[in-house]
């Protein structure tokens, strides 16, 4: 391998996912040699400002630029950006949820490649135009369903693959959030999203990821109780049922107006019976806890984005975990279609491409084929919703349409 170039990464966004995983994430890789420049768009000065102070040694170039002014909305640095990126180059999309589609097709456009933040959009409609784009250019496109590399869900798709549960029958996921989110992090757009949109997606794409199947009709219920008293449209708690094209059935239930006293941020979990056994895994509580004067009792995960003490600096930070794995595995297949197309023709690095995307995409990669089934339950459920909980199906295509 004589490719010794490096990534050059775009992150769009700069908010707390990019904070908490994303910019870590990239740091790091940077330093392992797979990243070379990184540059951070968002819409304020601010944000950039408060990237900036979060990660005081790291180096990256910011838009819109703070020292002209932290307050002013620029919403379209990241084309000023975009059209000034070098190939090879990532473009990772870290926005709300209603701006994913414009800024992955304007990045698969520009020639890149791609990594989303879940869900891939919020309309099949526009998870169709991403396959398309990506279909026509070669683009790799990642949604970045992070709990696919979470063990405790490799696991259980490791057993039901080897028949040890059987036929699925029934299953029950749950995952909810702290009074914060909707009120303080995401009080801008909580009303245009719902903790099922937010976070509900993740455990239909955990069951799609497990099982392969794909669903057939969705029924869904919502509660506005808490979040109007507080001057928000936005839901409470939203549950959906899901019948997949076997006959079996996985209920959701998922809320963001928890107790902001938890003892982790996120109670979740997945329970799954089939014909000749049973998953069960709290992917809340994994047996540790720590309790300080300070923060009280604190459940910890120690498998998503954990700071450890570096193996071989003790004095660096290492980040450990799915979180960390995720983004890592989907820059690691960009690096590997760079390297490997390096010096072929132009016809033989697109079929290259071609073949290693298709392959890809019928494993375990999130392609944009395989993300289009929680873009397509997640729609549903707003149908739903919004239609006194009537069940909705799936045409060949994922559009979800209101039963008969
Ligand atoms: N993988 C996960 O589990 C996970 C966890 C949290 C969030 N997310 C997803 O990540 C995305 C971002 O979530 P977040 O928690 O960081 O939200 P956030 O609201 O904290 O951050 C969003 C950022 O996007 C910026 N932005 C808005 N418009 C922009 C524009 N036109 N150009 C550039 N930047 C713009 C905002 O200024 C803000 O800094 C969402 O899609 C969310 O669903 C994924």
């Amino acid at each position: 391998m004589s490719w010794d170039e490096r990534l050059n990464v775009l992150l769009i966004g700069g908010g707390m996912i990019s904070r908490e995983v994303v910019l870590p994430t990239l740091f790091q890789e940077r330093r392992r040699g797979i990243v070379g420049e990184i540059a951070v768009a968002s819409r304020r000065g601010r944000t950039i400002a408060e990237c900036r102070r979060a990660f005081p040694g790291e180096d990256f170039a910011g838009r819109p630029d703070p020292r002209e002014g932290e307050e002013e909305s620029r919403p379209d640095s990241y084309r000023e950006a975009l059209s000034g990126m070098e190939r090879p180059g990532v473009v990772m999309v870290a926005t709300p949820d209603h701006l994913h589609t414009e800024m992955t097709l304007e990045a698969i456009e520009a020639g890149h490649d791609v990594i989303v933040m879940k869900p891939l959009c919020l309309k099949v409609e526009e998870a169709h135009r991403v396959i398309a784009a990506a279909e026509k250019r070669k683009a790799y496109v990642a949604t970045d369903y992070h709990k696919r590399m979470d063990r405790a869900v490799r696991l259980a798709r490791y057993r039901v693959r080897r028949g040890d549960l059987g036929e699925m029958l029934h299953g029950h996921a749950w995952i909810e959030e702290p009074k914060y989110m909707p009120l303080d992090r995401f009080r801008l757009w909580a009303h245009e999203s719902s903790p099922f949109e937010y976070v509900g997606v993740h455990y239909v794409d955990v069951y799609y990821f497990i099982t392969g199947l794909r669903p057939k009709r969705v029924a869904a219920w919502g509660q506005k109780k808490f979040l109007p008293t507080k001057g928000s449209d936005a839901y409470d708690a939203v549950q959906a049922a899901i019948e997949w094209e076997d006959g079996s059935v996985l209920w959701i239930q998922t809320s963001w107006v928890c107790s902001e006293k938890n003892s982790a941020m996120t109670n979740q979990g997945l329970q799954i019976s089939g014909t000749k056994g049973e998953y069960w895994a709290d992917h809340k509580f994994r047996n540790l806890h720590i309790v300080t004067d300070e923060k009280g009792f604190e459940q910890v995960n120690p498998n998503f984005f954990r700071h450890y003490d570096g193996w071989e600096d003790d004095d660096t930070v290492e980040y450990v975990g799915y979180g960390f794995e995720s983004i890592s595995r989907w820059l690691r297949d960009i690096y590997e279609l760079h390297v490997v197309t390096e010096g072929m023709s132009e016809a033989d690095a697109r079929g290259h491409r071609e073949g290693k995307l298709k392959e890809w995409e019928a494993g375990q990669r999130p392609l944009p084929r395989q993300a289009l089934i929680g873009v397509a339950v997640n729609e549903a459920v707003r149908l739903s919703l919004d239609n006194n909980s009537a069940y909705v199906g799936f045409d060949d295509k994922m559009y979800p349409r209101l039963s008969e």
